[in-house]
């Protein structure tokens, strides 16, 4: 894919992963690839915003190269520090050796510990800008935007916000723009990306928002480090934003269940049809054959959660406890959850599962319901009644 100018000079020099299927290690899912956004700016000075994940480096610089020698390169704008947009910077540096590098203290540290360089590195703070010529970059610190590093960069004259990771998403496509794809793809990819990456930071985000908003800057375009930019109506991401930051959640119950012989898998289903008969919508999956990304974005707009597991060594069943040990990282607020399972002698699944979720700081809506080996008619008939009663407690 060539350069994209996104605004008169300045240019989308990004690269598309369409084979990344897994990111961040292997906790997420990757299942639409990614994309790498980087940006240039030329005016008077050239700058560029972000680099991309190493293997991309040479097609970073071949597409700087087609607009501008990367030798007159002046400014690198550091966002991040994590890899994906770090990664190509030793290659880019060797080219532009006298550039500087602008990024906040703990970017300056993180860089540092990546790449052990003695770049011409300048801490900038919120507020902080540099002119270009017609414009000029203002820097915005936004620490634990995922990493204590992370900062916004914003250019009042073209009314364009520069936010790194934040209302990204893990995409890949041909198209640039908000208004180029499905807007259903688009929103569910936004909503996995701020459900796996995001959320235990929504108090943080919350409030950069309203600091945002305070500071009463026009943003007609934002224009991320992963995924499509937002012209068509930029307004949309940072609401959607806002309401998953303010725990908003709708009448609707994820059940998650693992199942050894099965007896779990029935009491699972006869929960949903209870739920379901009771005029309220129901996801279930089965853990351990479930993309694991995809359940946490169907949970982040859910108000209740059922969670089941057969007993094993008196505890739950290792995928579920897997499962659960990633959402107590999540910390999901003001969501209702119960447990259920099935057991053969001592049990423990059930107990197991609401102390973790009282741990990750989910209220226990109502007492969890066991079976004894496989249910019977009317054990099946309870657990109907049971999902059927779980959603008066929403
Ligand atoms: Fe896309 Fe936090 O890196």
């Amino acid at each position: 894919m060539k350069p994209f100018e996104i605004k008169k000079g300045i240019y989308w020099v990004g690269a598309v992963d369409y084979d990344v299927r897994t990111f961040h290690g292997h906790t997420y899912s990757a299942n639409r690839g990614s994309a790498y956004n980087a940006y240039l700016i030329v005016d008077d000075k050239i700058a560029l915003i972000d680099t991309v994940y190493g293997p991309f480096a040479e097609e970073l610089i071949e597409k700087i190269r087609s607009i501008v020698p990367p030798e007159k390169i002046d400014y690198v704008i550091a966002n991040h520090v994590e890899t994906d947009h770090s990664g190509a910077m030793p290659a880019l540096m060797k080219l532009c050796r006298k550039a500087k590098v602008f990024g906040t203290s703990k970017c300056k540290e993180g860089l540092n510990r990546h790449y052990y360089e003695d770049w011409n590195f300048q801490i900038v703070k919120t507020g902080d800008k540099i002119p270009l010529g017609k414009r000029a970059l203002t820097f915005i610190e936004a620490p634990m935007i995922h990493w204590p590093d992370s900062m916004f960069t914003y250019c009042p004259e073209e009314k364009l916000l520069l936010p790194n990771d934040a209302f990204g998403q893990h995409y890949a496509t041909s198209e640039r723009y908000d208004d180029g794809v499905d807007q259903c793809e688009l929103m569910d990819e936004a909503a996995k990306y701020y459900a796996n990456i995001l959320w235990p930071l929504s108090s943080i985000i919350l409030r950069k928002i309203e600091e945002i908003q305070k500071m009463n800057i026009p943003i007609t375009m934002i224009a991320p480090s992963h995924g499509i930019i937002w012209r068509k109506d930029p307004m949309k991401i940072i609401n959607s934003y806002a309401s998953w930051a303010k725990n908003e959640s709708k009448k609707k119950v994820v059940v998650v269940y693992e199942s050894m012989w099965g007896a779990t898998k029935k009491m699972a289903r006869k929960i949903v049809e209870g739920i379901s008969d009771a005029g309220i919508s129901a996801k279930l999956f089965e853990i351990a054959q479930s993309d694991r990304t995809e359940v946490i974005k169907e949970m982040l707009d859910a108000k209740g959660y059922l969670i089941g597991s057969s007993a094993h060594y008196n505890d739950m069943l290792p995928d579920m406890a897997g499962f659960l040990a990633f959402l107590k990282g999540l910390r999901p607020k003001e969501r209702s959850a119960a447990a259920f399972g099935s057991y053969g002698w001592s049990g423990g699944a059930v107990a197991a599962i609401e102390n973790t979720l009282k741990e990750t700081g989910i209220s226990i809506a109502q007492s969890s319901i066991s079976v004894k080996y496989s249910p019977d008619g009317n054990e099946l008939k309870k657990c109907y009644d049971y999902g059927k009663e779980f959603t008066g407690k929403l």
